[in-house]
C-alpha cells in the first residue's frame, strides 16, 4: 500500500496530548531493537520516517504517525532493555498503560517478538495483559530474514508455546529486510481499522 502523505504527527507522554482527530489507531509494541520502528517504515514504503536504531531504547514516547489523515500507528517504548532505569521503565509502562486502558480509538495491537528466540518473560507478560484487556492482538515475529527456511515452524511453535497464544490470534513471521508479511500485516490492519 503506497501513502502520499504521512507525517509523524505528535509525541505524547500524557492524555492531554493525544491527536483529538478520531482516527483509528494501531499500536506497536515489543521489546527495544527487536524491529517497531522498522516495520512502520517498512509498512509503508519508506527509509525512514519513523527513526530506527542499533541503539536500543531510543522511542520513549508514544509516537502518532498520521498515515493519509486514515490512520495512526502508534510506535510505543521498547520494554526489556536492561540499561534503561527501574524508574524510567516504570514511567514507560505506565505511559503504555494509560494509553491502551483509556483510548477508544485504539483498535488493536501489533506485539512483535524477535523470530529468532524464544519469547521473554516480558513478552509474555505483554501477551496476558492484551488478553487480560481483550484487546486485539497480532504477533509478528520480525527479523525472519535472520532464521532458516527450514527453522521456521520449530520458532513458530516456540513462539506460540510461550507466549500461549490463543486460537484467535495469528502469528505471522515479518522482515524488514525482504518485505516478507508485509501484505498479511496490511490486511489485518485494514481489518482491525476499518481503512
Ligand atoms: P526501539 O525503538 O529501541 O524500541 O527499537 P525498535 O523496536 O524500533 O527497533 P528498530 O526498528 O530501530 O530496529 C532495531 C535494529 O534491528 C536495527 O538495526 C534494524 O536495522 C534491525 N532490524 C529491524 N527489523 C529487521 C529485520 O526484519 N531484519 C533484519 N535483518 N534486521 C532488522
Ligand atoms: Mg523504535
Amino acid at each position: 500500500m503506497q501513502f502520499s502523505q504521512i507525517d509523524m504527527e505528535m509525541s505524547a507522554v500524557d492524555e492531554k496530548q493525544y491527536p483529538t482527530k478520531h482516527l483509528p489507531e494501531i499500536v506497536l509494541s515489543g521489546r527495544s531493537n527487536v524491529g517497531k520502528s522498522s516495520l512502520i517504515n517498512t509498512l509503508l514504503s519508506r527509509k525512514s520516517i519513523a527513526r530506527t536504531s542499533s541503539t536500543p531504547g531510543k522511542t520513549q514516547t508514544l509516537n502518532f504517525y498520521n498515515i493519509a489523515s486514515k490512520l495512526y500507528f502508534v510506535d510505543v517504548p521498547g520494554y526489556g532493555y536492561a540499561k534503561v532505569s527501574k524508574k524510567q521503565r516504570e514511567q514507560f509502562g505506565k505511559i503504555i498503560e494509560t494509553y491502551l486502558q483509556t483510548r477508544s480509538e485504539m483498535k488493536g495491537v501489533m506485539l512483535l517478538v524477535d523470530a529468532r528466540h524464544t519469547p521473554t518473560e516480558d513478552d509474555f507478560n505483554m501477551y496476558n495483559y492484551l488478553k487480560y484487556y481483550e484487546i486485539d492482538t497480532l504477533v509478528v515475529a520480525t527479523k525472519v530474514d535472520k532464521i532458516k527456511r527450514n527453522q521456521r515452524d520449530k520458532q513458530a511453535r516456540l513462539i506460540m508455546d510461550k507466549l500461549q497464544l490463543e486460537p484467535e490470534d495469528n502469528l505471522i513471521f515479518f522482515s524488514s529486510e525482504t518485505g516478507e508479511g508485509h501484505d498479511d500485516v496490511w490486511q489485518w490492519i485494514q481489518t482491525q481499522s476499518g481503512v
